[in-house]
């Protein structure tokens, strides 16, 4: 029984590699191929659900009962449709494809629920800043992870956090580029803490960057750790880590490339096309091109180019397993196609600033 299982297993895994030539690293061994033959490696139900079981076993799932079992599977089974069928349009090895990850029984109407949050892409009553900085002869890749300025990537478990972990990373950022201190950075406090949010319900970004400034700091992961649930604000809390400002930037990728060659940067976007990806360059392929309407905060690090294709390495925070080791790929330098970037991600830019810095620079 086991062996069958383990021989199952390594067929799937090897019609996934014969088939598919990937630029990138493999994160699902559930990935299927990117050719329109893949269907009939599934043509039957009880294939669907022999992967189906093997998934589950994989991610660890058990349902309650047997109805429960029969709808996720379904969902399952809907959800490896789309995934062959967007994997079957792909043009190169280095766009964008999907996978049967953690979220696979899930669908996308539940996903959103509980990852995707509508984020206003309005700044508030902060203000627009020109950029100041030096930005002529700007390298051609940068990734702050190199830099040693990015901590590891989090999970967000079941809980709409993301707003909170952009906000610490991006901060943690700045601190390491400001002290040379590398620390992880409390996202648990924002998720207590910051009033203007609604803590595992969602919340805006520049609010609880202004949250940070108000209270005189933000306390470490270490101090304050995270819980994945809301929780009442501790008030004895340490200001480890303390910022001056929050500027923003008015939407030109000029100003954004700039600005992420000085430190990582706060954005938000549309992520509704992300719940299967697997790594590649997301050419915004469920978004629309002149929407600014954003569901997912997250952290460009960095930005490099791939067969003559330039895209920005965003942090997200669902975990290592998901994307490239957590993070997404995105287009970048399409601003004639995208007036906001694509998938909004242009729209509603910011990066906290230490006085240290400014002068420094
Ligand atoms: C940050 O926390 C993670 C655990 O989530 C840990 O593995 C890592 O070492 C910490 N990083 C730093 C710089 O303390
Ligand atoms: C967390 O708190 C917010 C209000 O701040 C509320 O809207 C949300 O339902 C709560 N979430 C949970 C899981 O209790
Ligand atoms: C943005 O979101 C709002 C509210 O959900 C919706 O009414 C509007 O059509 C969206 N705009 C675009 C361009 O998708």
């Amino acid at each position: 029984m086991m062996i069958s299982h383990i021989i199952k297993f390594f067929l799937f895994f090897f019609i996934f590699i014969s088939i598919t030539s990937l630029s990138f690293a493999l994160s699902s061994e559930y990935s299927l191929s990117s050719n329109s033959n893949s269907d009939k490696f599934y043509s039957s139900d009880e294939q669907v659900y022999e992967l189906f079981q093997l998934w589950k076993k994989d991610h660890g799932k058990e349902y309650e009962n047997s109805e429960e079992n029969a709808k996720r599977f379904e969902t399952f089974k809907s959800n490896l449709k789309h995934i062959n069928e967007m994997n079957a349009k792909r043009k190169s090895p280095t766009q964008h494809r999907l996978s049967l990850n953690k979220f696979a029984d899930l669908s996308p109407e539940e996903f959103s629920k509980t990852y995707l949050q509508e984020t206003p892409s309005n700044y508030g009553d902060r203000k627009l800043q020109d950029e100041d900085g030096d930005c002529e002869n700007l390298p051609l890749s940068v990734d702050w992870r190199k830099k040693g300025a990015v901590t590891e990537v989090k999970d967000q478990g079941n809980c709409q956090s993301h707003w909170a972990f952009s906000v610490a990373g991006t901060i943690e950022g700045l601190n390491k580029i400001v002290t040379g201190n590398l620390i992880n950075l409390s996202a648990q406090e924002l998720v207590d803490c910051d009033p203007a949010s609604h803590g595992c319900a969602g919340g805006y970004y520049f609010n609880a960057f202004g949250w940070v400034i108000n209270n005189g700091g933000i306390d470490t992961e270490a101090d304050y750790p995270y819980t994945a649930k809301n929780g009442t604000c501790k008030e004895n809390a340490n200001k480890a880590v303390s910022i001056d400002n929050l500027l923003v930037l008015d939407g030109s990728e000029e100003a954004l490339l700039c600005r992420t060659s000085k430190q990582p940067v706060i954005v938000s976007l549309d992520a509704t096309g992300l719940q299967f990806y697997a790594g590649g360059v997301y050419g915004g392929e469920n978004c629309k091109k002149n929407s600014r309407n954003a569901t997912l905060v997250g952290i460009i690090v960095g930005y490099d180019s791939v067969d003559g294709e330039d895209y920005w390495i965003v942090k997200n925070s669902w975990g290592k397993d998901w994307g490239e080791k957590g993070y997404l790929l995105i287009k970048r330098n399409v601003i004639k196609e995208w007036p906001y970037g694509v998938c909004a991600i242009n729209a509603a830019v910011g990066y906290p600033i230490k006085e240290v810095l400014s002068s420094a620079m």
